[in-house]
């Protein structure tokens, strides 16, 4: 007998649409997609149009993400800041330079096998945290993201980005240090590069992050 996923798959339902029907109430996306998987081409124009939360009205541009769309790393973020919002792309401030270093230290580079994206598409005003409709309603776009590029492995910036891919309210120190999943992708958590920015110290403890997410990348390159 055929199960409710193979059923949906022989419709060619993806995983956005089916959130819908799976999702809490408070945690389903506030205006289901057209269509129920994105080209990237449908994606980057909904995102471009998306009037699904009260960022729209305050937002420069929605921001999708930046980097290769075959890539094994997906980077995910908070939000975009202001400068993201003003050009465009993920991570271009003072805690993108300090990002692009942390990716170069484990031999990454922002665009080559590396995606940029963020929980939130469309700025907060004055950088204030995400809430939970603005979280619920951008999600279908990031569940799109990666079921377009299929990555080996995520890493999750910060709390706020951990937290709500998790959907726990553990804390960070808590949540580092192992491998956690996310839409059957293996997530690892470290610090936010605008946190580290102020607190030094932990550079170490996300280098740690670092070292664990790339030993997690090599075990299932070769596995
Ligand atoms: N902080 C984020 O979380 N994302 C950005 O794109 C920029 C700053």
């Amino acid at each position: 007998m055929l199960s409710r996923d193979d059923v949906f798959s022989e419709l060619g339902i993806g995983p956005a649409w089916r959130l819908r029907e799976t999702l809490p109430a408070s945690r389903a996306p506030l205006v289901a997609p057209q269509s129920p998987s994105y080209t990237w081409d449908q994606l980057a124009d909904a995102v471009a149009h998306c009037t699904a939360c009260k960022l729209s009205a305050t937002r420069t541009q929605g921001v999708l993400g930046v980097g290769d769309r075959n890539a094994d790393w997906l980077i995910i973020g908070e939000a975009p800041g202001a400068d993201e919002d003003r050009i465009g792309e993920p991570f271009v401030g003072q805690a993108g330079k300090l990002l692009d270093a942390m990716l170069a230290s484990i031999g990454l580079r922002r665009g080559d096998n590396v995606y940029i994206a963020n929980v939130l598409k469309s700025r907060p005003p004055g950088n204030r945290n995400p809430e939970p409709d603005e979280v619920a309603a951008c999600r279908p776009y990031l569940l799109a993201q990666i079921e377009l590029i299929r990555p080996k492995l995520i890493l999750a910036l910060g709390r706020f980005a951990a937290q709500s891919l998790l959907d726990t309210d553990e804390a960070i120190s808590r949540l580092r240090g192992r491998v956690h999943q996310f839409q059957n992708v293996p997530l690892v958590v470290t610090y936010h590069p605008a946190y580290l920015l102020r607190n030094l110290p932990d550079k170490a403890r996300a280098w740690e992050d670092l070292c664990l997410a790339r030993r997690t990348m090599q075990a299932l390159v070769t596995a």
